[in-house]
């Protein structure tokens, strides 16, 4: 029996991978570090400090603990900046309408992003108060893949994970939904998102009920 939605943020609810993107790409080339949309796609889903260690693999590029420490500030100042400007126009299409209707169903919603930014960009957007739950970074030790901010969320809401269907737009994202055991609507690319239950191209593609019929109730 499914009785709740829990939405990644990043890629789902508003399209902020350009302003991550932007964020770490003025570091990147002042550093003279190789970056690039390539790059940051394998960046999605991930906590601030591994999508540094991925730029650091990309690079070869050995950096202390305080220099990673400070790269990682500075990145998320120049993230912050861009949240301040952010609006209900951020809001990716089909996904304020896909919420409600969730919630007029009767279904508990959860958000649970890896950003610990998460609930200043979802009030930026105007729709924190859809939600039952908001879990983020904060809230877990590991980040995605690992399942822990999925089962968090549902501990919260008080729902078992088997009960919850997960949308997520990151590889990492749907492995951690799957790890903890829930299904799994994927945002994007089928070629990419393979592990997921189902796959639309955009919130504003979601059928509920053909969706629904895909998860056996
Ligand atoms: C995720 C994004 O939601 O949040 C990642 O997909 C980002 O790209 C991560 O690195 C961490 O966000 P923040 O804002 O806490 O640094
Ligand atoms: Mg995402």
């Amino acid at each position: 029996m499914i009785e709740a939605f829990v939405f990644d943020m990043d890629g789902v609810i508003t399209d902020t991978v350009e302003y991550h993107c932007r964020s770490w790409q003025v570091i990147t080339d002042r550093e003279g570090w190789e970056f690039d949309s390539t790059i940051n796609k394998k960046l999605l889903g991930l906590t601030r400090v591994d999508s540094l260690k991925q730029i650091m693999a990309h690079n070869n590029l050995r950096l202390s603990k305080e220099e990673m420490a400070a790269i990682c500030k500075e990145k998320n100042d120049n993230f912050v900046k861009t949240i301040a400007a952010m609006s209900e126009a951020d809001l990716l299409p089909g996904i304020k309408e896909l919420l409600v209707a969730l919630k007029n169903r009767g279904y508990k919603l959860s958000v649970a992003s890896a950003s610990k930014n998460a609930p200043l960009v979802l009030n930026s957007i105007g729709i924190d108060g859809l939600f039952d739950n908001i879990s983020d970074g904060s809230h877990v030790k590991q980040g995605k893949p690992a399942p822990d901010i999925f089962l968090h969320a549902a501990n919260q809401l008080g729902v078992r994970p088997e009960n919850c269907v997960v949308f997520e737009d990151a590889v990492a994202g749907v492995e951690a939904a799957r790890a903890a055991g829930m299904r799994v609507v994927g945002i994007g690319d089928l070629g990419v998102l393979k592990h997921a239950d189902c796959v639309y191209a955009s919130p504003k593609d979601v059928d509920i009920d053909e969706m629904l019929s895909k998860f056996d109730i």
